[in-house]
C-alpha cells in the first residue's frame, strides 16, 4: 500500500489486512518505516521486530503485525548467508551495521522488501504457506518504485553468489502476479497527480499496479438538480422554506433571514468542492486501474472505524 504522505496508507493497509482476515485468511501487515503506526492504529504496545498476532477476525482469519527493523533484518541475513553469530555482534560494534543501514544507500530497502519477501514465501514443516497474504505499509509514492525496485540493481551489482541470488528471488515475487501495489489517494490535484505518476513509474518498471483506494471521501449532500441552483437560487424563497419548516421561527423577520446567508455560502462552497472533486475523478478514470472508495469516518479513526473501513473494502470486493 503505497501513496502519497498523509492520505492513509498505513488506514488503508490495516483495514485491508483485517478484511482478508475476515475471509478467513492469515494475514501479515508489515510496517518498515519504523513510526509504529500500526500499534497505534490497533491500539497496542509498540510492536517489536517478531511477528505479533494483533487481531483476529470475525470470520476466524488473524492478523499478524510485523514492524521490520533494518539493523535487525541485516543481522539475520549475515546469520543466514555467513553464521556469522557473535561476529555479527562484533561488527555492529564496530559500527558497520550502521554504516550499511542507514548510509549506504538501497541496503536498507534491500532488508525491507527481503524481509517481507520472506514472509510471503515462508512454508511450515507441511509445506504450506505460513501467510496468506503480506499486506506492506509501504513508503510513499514518491520513493515506492526505487524501493522496489532496488533488488534489481543489487542482483545486477553482485552477479553471482547468495546475495545476488537473494535479491533474484525478492525481484521473482515483487514482479509475478502475486503482488500488487496498490495506491491510496484524495480526491485532491496533489494526491491524484503523484498517483497518476506513481503508476506511470512503476509501470515503466514492469511492477504491478494493483488499485487505487481514494481515501476519506466526503459524503455527497447535494444533488445534481440541488448543484444546480447554487448561485441562482432566490434568497426570499430559501427563507420562506425555512420559515415553513420552523427553522429559525415561523414568525417575519425571524432567524430564519438570517440562516439564509451563511447557508447559501457553504452551499456554494460544497458545489466549488464537488467541481473539484468531479475533476480529479474524471482523471482517476483516465489510469485505467480498478477505483475504490472508503468514506471520511467523520468521528476520526479509531479501531471501530477500522473495522468499518475493513467491511467497505470486503464490500466492493477489494479483498
Ligand atoms: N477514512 C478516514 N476517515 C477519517 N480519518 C482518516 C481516514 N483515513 C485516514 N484517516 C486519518 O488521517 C490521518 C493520516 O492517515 P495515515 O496515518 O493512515 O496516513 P499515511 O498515508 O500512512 O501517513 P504518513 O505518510 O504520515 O505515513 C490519520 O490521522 C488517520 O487517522
Ligand atoms: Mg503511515
Amino acid at each position: 500500500m503505497s501513496g502519497k504522505g498523509g492520505t492513509g496508507k498505513t488506514t488503508v493497509a490495516a483495514a485491508l489486512a483485517l478484511a482478508l482476515a475476515e475471509e478467513g485468511k492469515r494475514t501479515l501487515l508489515v510496517e518498515v518505516e519504523g513510526r509504529q503506526g500500526i500499534a497505534q492504529l490497533f491500539e497496542t504496545q509498540a510492536l517489536p521486530y517478531e511477528e505479533r498476532k494483533i487481531a483476529v477476525a470475525p470470520g476466524g482469519g488473524e492478523v499478524f503485525a510485523l514492524a521490520i527493523d533494518p539493523e535487525l533484518a541485516l543481522l539475520d541475513y549475515l546469520q543466514m548467508f555467513y553464521k556469522l553469530g557473535s561476529a555479527g555482534r562484533a561488527l555492529r560494534k564496530l559500527g558497520a551495521i550502521d554504516f550499511a543501514t542507514t548510509i549506504a544507500p538501497g541496503v536498507r530497502d534491500v532488508l525491507l522488501t527481503g524481509k517481507a519477501c520472506e514472509a510471503v514465501r515462508r512454508k511450515d514443516r507441511g509445506g504450506r504457506f505460513v501467510y496468506d497474504y503480506v499486506v506492506m505499509d509501504a513508503p510513499p509514492t514518491g520513493r515506492i518504485t526505487r524501493f522496489l525496485n532496488v533488488n534489481d540493481e543489487v542482483a545486477g551489482l553482485a552477479k553471482i553468489g547468495p546475495i545476488h541470488n537473494q535479491a533474484q528471488a525478492v525481484m521473482r515475487v515483487l514482479k509475478s502476479p502475486e503482488t500488487a501495489v496498490h495506491l491510496v489517494t484524495l480526491l485532491e490535484e496533489m494526491p491524484v497527480q503523484e498517483t497518476a505518476d506513481g503508476i506511470a513509474e512503476l509501470r515503466a518498471a514492469r511492477l504491478p499496479v494493483g488499485r487505487v483506494i481514494v481515501n476519506m471521501v466526503r459524503p455527497q449532500v447535494l444533488d445534481a438538480a440541488d448543484l444546480e441552483l447554487v448561485g441562482s437560487v432566490s434568497r426570499s424563497a430559501v427563507a420562506r422554506s425555512l420559515s415553513s419548516t420552523g427553522l429559525g421561527g415561523a414568525r417575519r423577520g425571524g432567524h430564519a433571514e438570517r440562516l439564509v446567508e451563511p447557508l447559501l455560502a457553504q452551499a456554494e462552497e460544497y458545489a466549488e468542492r464537488y467541481a473539484l472533486e468531479t475533476e480529479q475523478r474524471a482523471v482517476l478514470a483516465e489510469l485505467d486501474v480498478p477505483l475504490h472508495e472508503l468514506p471520511l469516518l467523520a468521528e476520526g479513526m479509531d479501531l471501530a472505524g477500522l473495522y468499518a473501513l475493513a467491511r467497505k473494502l470486503r464490500g466492493q470486493g477489494v479483498s
